[in-house]
């Protein structure tokens, strides 16, 4: 050591709180980037404490090996398409949300991907696949409509043609309480972390989960030089919002069905969409649904959504507090007139999430704008 004083402001910039033995009931937020080269965390573009957990619980939630926490749903699904080689073959299901299809559309145009739509909600076989299969990407349930997809079987189907095909499910609507897509047949399963697993509308996030090592570690690997790493306040946020998931899940699984009941009962509900529950594979549901104005009704939806005093019109969804909206202008608007048209997406198609707001309340919201448009708008 050589002899030295130093000056107070080099001590003051470089003064540090010793967290030896501070031992926090919960994990702080590491706000920083760099880590001292000790460190295993190395750069928070690599990893960082509140990432790490976050990806811990979500890996705990699943039954996975591993786990990748990302900025958003969409980059989760953006990640996991960067595993795709020019003219390798990608086939998606036809009812997908909006902007995952528009984001399959413009990978397929630039990375001259082939791009095959198919119907799995129905009973396909191997002849309606085409003779190359890379990935296989779907949600179910689906956005829009609740149609529920067999992965074991659409797994089987696929792996029977390229056993190296990758089996994508967003398992972002069942959640992994009510579906675990890595035990049917999956090879990755992800979310967009802003809807269940924050539930109140703070924070944006995505995770990727998946038993398979090498393309684990290939995720983790395009997320690092990509810089697509889940921020460490968005983890803390996510992890804390995570100590009550399966108590916010297990109430939107009771009120939905309550709900749906009560909506059963309104003359001016043409048709509910609500998942098949087959108990083996998708073992519950509940939050959101989809209903359809009657015919006879004249663009009911502004004047409905006018009417409710209760439910928030934003694009959020999945938190708790009730939201409604119309995919056909809001999920599903990105895309073209023509593709909704193919997906069944109307204007008379609404989407409602419920929240835990007193059920009388809800009911009364929804009874009273049910009314208004009986009273003003028949055809
Ligand atoms: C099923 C599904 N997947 C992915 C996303 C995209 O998630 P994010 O908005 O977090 O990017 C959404 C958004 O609504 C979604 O509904």
């Amino acid at each position: 050591m050589y002899n030295h004083i130093i000056s107070p402001y080099t001590r003051a910039l470089h003064l540090k709180t010793s967290l030896d033995g501070a031992d926090p009931s919960v994990t702080p937020i590491f706000q920083n980037s760099a880590f001292e080269n000790t460190s295993p965390y190395f750069y928070t573009r690599k990893a960082n404490p509140n990432s790490v957990e976050f990806e811990e619980v979500t890996r705990v939630l699943e039954g996975a090996n591993h786990s990748i926490s990302v900025t958003t749903g969409m980059t989760a699904i953006s990640l996991v398409l960067n595993l795709l080689k020019p003219n390798q073959t990608l086939i998606i299901n036809k009812d997908v949300y909006g902007c995952s299809h528009k984001l399959f559309q413009r990978i397929a145009t630039k990375r001259n991907i082939n791009l095959v739509i198919l119907d799995m909600s129905l009973n396909i076989d191997t002849n309606e696949f085409p003779p190359q299969v890379d990935m296989v990407f779907f949600e179910t349930p689906t956005n829009p409509f609740l149609k529920t997809i067999n992965i074991q079987k659409i797994s089987n189907l696929a792996k029977s043609i390229n056993p190296k095909c990758l089996i994508v499910v967003d398992n972002t609507w069942a959640t992994p309480l009510f579906q675990k897509p890595l035990e049917h047949g999956a090879d990755i399963s992800l979310y967009s972390a802003t809807k269940y697993f924050s539930g109140h509308s703070d924070v944006m996030g995505g995770v990727i989960l998946t038993n398979d090592k090498q393309v684990g570690e290939e995720l983790r690997e395009e997320r690092f030089y990509g810089g697509a790493i889940l921020p460490p306040y968005s983890a803390w946020l996510l992890r804390r919002s995570l100590q009550t998931f399966h108590l916010r899940m297990k109430e939107h699984e009771r009120i939905t069905s309550h709900y749906v009941e009560f909506l059963r009962k309104i003359p001016q509900v043409k048709t509910i969409y609500f998942p098949k529950i087959d108990g083996k594979q998708l073992k519950s549901y509940g939050g959101i649904i989809f209903f359809e104005f009657e015919d006879y009704l004249l663009d009911p939806y502004q004047r409905f959504m006018e009417a409710l005093e209760i439910f928030g019109t934003g694009t959020g969804m999945a938190c708790v507090t009730s939201m409604i909206a119309q995919p056909y202008s809001g999920s599903h608007a990105s895309i073209s007139e023509k593709e909704k048209e193919k997906m069944g997406i109307t204007p008379k198609l609404v989407r409602l999430c419920f929240g835990f707001e007193d059920q009388k309340d809800i009911e009364r919201d929804l009874s009273h704008a049910f009314r208004l448009l009986e009273d003003e708008g028949k055809a």
